[in-house]
């Protein structure tokens, strides 16, 4: 079973409380960082959600276009910046884009949630749409997905930055959310193998080969180690 619309929908309703944990913003960070982002930049963020990395780019001077086939992610997006340029699609499907458009791709933990039959053509896709010279960046979550780990890494890393009362009040602050991302985190982790699988250290980089990018970067590890990351280049 793929997860539904309906489960991002309601997803969504408390998934933005990510903006307040260390991980996902040192994740969105080194994202921004790998892009080698240049005024004027032609990126695609494909799996926006609810478009804090397309928010972010743009903001580095990106001309960015989200996509998503999540229309409440679209909706809370265009909330945070109305001008975004963000569109509905299904990643199953065909990009709705011309060859050799963007000068970079990114995607931040949302192929994992595809079928994994059709990851191959989604990479192909992903190189095609890019120019020459043109870099994609992506993550996923791999097997070791823990949610309670983010959750842990943060509060060290708080801790450490802020002190031990501020992180008191922080974890007390975020008490509630905690425990809906919690639930949504361990659904996720529940329905993998049925329709969707979580990557293994060296499947995007296998992936990036089957679709002919170049320069592929050996994995790394991101989001409190539950994430890998890779580069590469169309030459
Ligand atoms: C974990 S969220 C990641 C969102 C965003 N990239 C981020 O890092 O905050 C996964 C996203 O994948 C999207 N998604 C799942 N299946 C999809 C599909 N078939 N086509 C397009 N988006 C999809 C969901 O709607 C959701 O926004």
């Amino acid at each position: 079973m793929v997860l539904s619309k309906s489960f991002w929908a309601k997803y969504f309703k408390t998934y933005d409380v990510l903006n307040k944990v260390i991980p996902y913003n040192e994740l969105i960070e080194v994202l921004c960082t790998k892009l080698e982002i240049k005024k004027g930049d032609r990126v695609l963020d494909a799996g926006c959600g609810t478009s804090n990395l397309s928010v972010r780019l743009e903001k580095l001077g990106a001309d960015v276009i989200g996509t998503d086939y999540s229309l409440e992610g679209l909706r809370i997006g265009r909330s945070k910046s109305p001008g975004i340029k963000l569109l509905q699609n299904d990643l199953n499907i065909n990009l709705p884009f011309k060859d050799c458009s963007f000068d970079k791709v990114v995607s931040c933990n949302t192929l994992y949630l595809l079928p994994s039959e059709n990851l191959t053509s989604v990479f192909k896709e992903f190189y095609r749409v890019l120019k020459p010279g043109g870099k994609v960046v992506i993550t996923n979550l791999t097997g070791d997905f823990k949610p309670y780990k983010i959750y842990f890494n943060h509060i060290r890393k708080f801790s450490i930055k802020y002190g031990q009362l501020k992180t008191i009040i922080s974890i007390i602050s975020l008490i509630i959310p905690t425990v809906k991302m919690f639930y949504y985190g361990s659904y996720i982790q529940k329905n993998s193998n049925q329709g969707f699988n979580f990557f293994e250290t060296n499947d995007q980089q296998k992936l990036l080969i089957l679709a002919g990018f170049n320069n592929i970067s050996p994995p790394t590890k991101v989001f409190a180690s539950l994430g890998i990351l890779n580069t590469a280049e169309k030459l």
